[in-house]
């Protein structure tokens, strides 16, 4: 089973990233997870597309439609979703050149979030499972992994709270049993 993970931050020291990197680590047995950087996407121009994909927006697509599923790390900006992870979602919501269908269309999601705040990343994984929704992919049914007060949890890029931890297993493993169960 393999996964694609993306972080909407672009932080060097991102919380977001960091959990990403943690759920690699507890990623249930025969879970594969990959991490993919947005850090050379361009910002979407149609323009732009109607010319051909650029480089970094064909490895994004060919890596999503690769993916049995997708792991997404959501920070959450004045109570949305960043414009990074915004960004990736519209580029490979679109069909584009040479494809038959968007990279996205019938992927299953996962949602993960951290934020130093009390209310973690509530809003912004709200708004990314709407974007999503309409742009063709599944979201999971299951609760969320919200990380509030991430920089009491996340120290140094590792996640150390047990509790969390132990939350962001169970959160994979479930995602893996739908993920199995959908695979037909
Ligand atoms: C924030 N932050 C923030 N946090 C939050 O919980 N709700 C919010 O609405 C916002 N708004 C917001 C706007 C902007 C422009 C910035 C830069 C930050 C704080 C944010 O959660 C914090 O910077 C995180 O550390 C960002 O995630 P990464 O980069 O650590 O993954």
């Amino acid at each position: 089973m393999n996964i694609l993970g993306i972080s909407g931050s672009l932080r060097q020291a991102s919380f977001n990233t960091a959990l990403l990197y943690t759920a690699r680590e507890l990623a249930p047995a025969g879970m594969n997870i990959t991490i993919h950087r947005l850090h050379d996407l361009p910002l979407f121009d149609q323009d732009v597309e109607e010319q051909g994909d650029p480089v970094p927006v064909t490895a994004l697509k060919q890596a999503i439609e690769a993916a049995d599923g997708l792991l997404l790390a959501c920070p959450e900006y004045n109570g949305g979703i960043t414009g990074v992870l915004k960004n990736a979602v519209d580029w490979a919501s679109r069909i584009g050149k040479g494809r038959k269908v968007a990279a996205l269309t019938g992927k299953m999601v996962c949602i993960i979030g951290a934020s130093p705040g009390i209310t973690g990343t509530v809003r912004a994984q709200d708004q990314l499972r709407l974007v999503l929704r309409r742009a063709g992919a599944r979201t999971e049914p299951q609760g969320d992994v919200l990380v509030f007060q991430a920089h009491t949890k996340i120290v140094d890029g590792r996640l150390g709270d047990e509790r969390t931890r132990d939350a962001l297993g169970r959160h994979l493993q479930g995602f893996a049993e739908r993920l199995a169960a959908t695979a037909g």
